[in-house]
């Protein structure tokens, strides 16, 4: 059996992940990218970080679609209206895939994407720079590339096309800028626009945004794009039903603007419906979506509530101000069996690499929640991958959240009540109640064995299998596929 199997009679098929992101949609996109004609992306922007393995060759795109290894079998990869555009990762992200001797002539750019431009990045910058209402966010400018679209002042991957749109809406857009950054410090400002992300300073000039330099590289960038850029709403929708379409998820369903732990979350709804929404078509055009939950533990990057964290509030601030190195040299032997949940919590993060494919930092991790699968699954359907479930390999004991326990004030939610004590199956994504609510576990012995090797289902360990048929029959999910390893190949079918 492969992967293909799952599919059934689908043609158009969505990946996307259940939780806080990070849970593997690379592999499986690029490994599902075999069967499909078209690969399109449709919500988030280079704030995502997807990593691909293959024959021991690591490939991290932010941007550009996980099929685009496949470009060589004249699979289409789109780039979807529904993305924050930034065009220097785009462009530096086709540099790396030809260098390694692959072609890009199938990757196409929807003409209606949202640039992502370098007021954008300096909003998101100023905002992490605030001790209040810092969210954690990549600093790419994601959400102030969104907020410009809403607000109706975006500019448009067209518009690059175009010199005097692009001067005329330019124009408009940094006078707004102007007035947001006033309250700023100058210094603040210039240091940012003075950073590499930024060009080092080229677009900052005299205390002011320097207009010329900006047009003149969104115009190399437009000439660089022109051949790629597309109606690719129209494209994509032509094409349900007749080819096999694959819609490659961003973030996860928790990290939804709409349906996540809002505010901490990202700008777009990376849900299936937005997803689904950002390359032209509808929900309902998606005839299967496989949820992606990585197991038996979990990650969030950034800022907000995680109930099953190990360590909880240390690891949370430990997260926030650490990187790889400090962690080698502060806890040489953490492992997956330190009694203590904060150095357990690293040993996991080391032994899955748990560190971020855009930013760096240690991913925040923690047991896995079912409480957030029932209520995630909600969107995604009962279809699910179980990832990365080689990494507990050696864990001797296994810590599944079955409930909640609601531990903060008196807080109304619509016409109840929550009080403490309260028992929560389903969790509630309102940021109060989730940081108010304490896991309660159900630990199951560990199978301590490997697994990377292991093929088909028969052959897993007893004690694993009962781990996943428990999390079946709790979450009411069907596991059809479970990865023991980030090859293409250490995947096991399991229909
Ligand atoms: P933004 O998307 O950069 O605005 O960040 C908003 C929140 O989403 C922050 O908590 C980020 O860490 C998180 N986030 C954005 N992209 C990813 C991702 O690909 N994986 C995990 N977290 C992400």
């Amino acid at each position: 059996m492969n992967l293909e199997d799952v599919l059934g009679e689908a043609t158009t098929v969505a990946v996307v992940c259940t939780q806080w992101g990070d849970t593997g949609k690379g592999k499986f996109v690029d490994a599902l990218a075999g069967w499909a004609d078209i690969i399109a992306r449709g919500t988030g922007g280079a704030n995502a970080g997807h990593t691909i393995c293959i024959d021991g060759v690591t490939y991290v795109f932010h941007l550009v679609p996980s099929g685009i290894l496949r470009d060589g079998d004249g699979k289409l990869n789109v780039i979807g209206s529904g993305v924050a555009f930034d065009p220097n990762t785009f462009l530096n992200e086709v540099e790396v895939v030809e260098k390694a001797g692959l072609p890009t002539n199938h990757l196409y750019v929807a003409a209606g994407a949202h640039l992502v431009m370098p007021q954008h990045f300096l909003l998101d910058l100023l905002r992490e720079s605030e001790s209040s209402g810092k969210l954690g966010t990549t600093g790419r400018g994601i959400g102030p590339a969104y907020v410009d679209y809403y607000q109706r002042i975006g500019l448009t991957v067209n518009d690059a096309l175009n010199p005097g749109i692009l001067r005329a809406k330019l124009e408009r857009n940094l006078a707004q800028k102007r007035q947001l950054i006033r309250g700023y410090a100058p210094g603040v400002v210039e240091d940012i626009m003075g950073r590499e992300a930024l060009g080092g300073g080229e677009f900052w000039q005299a205390g002011d945004f320097n207009v010329e330099a900006i047009i003149e590289r969104y115009r190399a960038y437009g000439n660089a794009l022109r051949d790629r850029v597309r109606d690719t709403d129209e494209l994509v929708r032509q094409a349900v039903g007749k080819k096999k379409i694959l819609l490659e998820g961003a973030q996860g369903n928790l990290l939804s603007v709409k349906y996540g732990s809002y505010p901490y979350v990202t700008a777009s709804d990376c849900s299936v419906a937005g997803l689904a929404q950002g390359v032209g078509i509808s929900e309902r055009h998606v005839d299967l979506t496989l949820g992606i939950v990585k197991a038996f533990y979990m990650t969030r990057v950034g800022d907000g509530p995680f109930p099953t964290e190990m360590g909880g509030k240390r690891s949370e601030e430990w997260c926030d101000g650490s990187a790889e190195a400090d962690e080698n040299q502060r806890f040489p032997s953490a492992q997956v069996n330190h009694s203590d949940p904060f150095i357990q919590g690293i040993g996991v993060r080391r032994a899955g690499n748990e560190y971020g494919a855009t930013t760096g930092r240690p991913r925040r991790v923690g047991w896995l929640d079912l409480p957030l699968l029932r209520y995630s699954k909600g969107f995604t359907g009962n279809h699910v991958i179980l990832s990365k479930l080689d990494v507990l390999d050696e864990c001797r004991t296994i810590r599944i959240c079955h409930s909640y326990r609601y531990e903060g004030p008196d807080y109304s939610v619509g016409n109840c009540v929550l009080k403490a004590g309260e028992i929560l199956t389903t969790a509630n994504l309102d940021s109060y109640v989730l940081r108010n609510c304490v896991p309660l576990y159900k630990d199951f012995e560990g199978w301590m064995t490997p697994t990377s090797s292991v093929r088909t289902p028969e052959d897993l360990p007893d004690k694993l299998r009962q781990i996943v048929s428990y999390i079946e029959r709790e979450a009411d999910v069907k596991a059809v596929v479970l990865s023991v390893g980030p090859d293409r190949d250490q995947t096991i079918v399991n229909v």
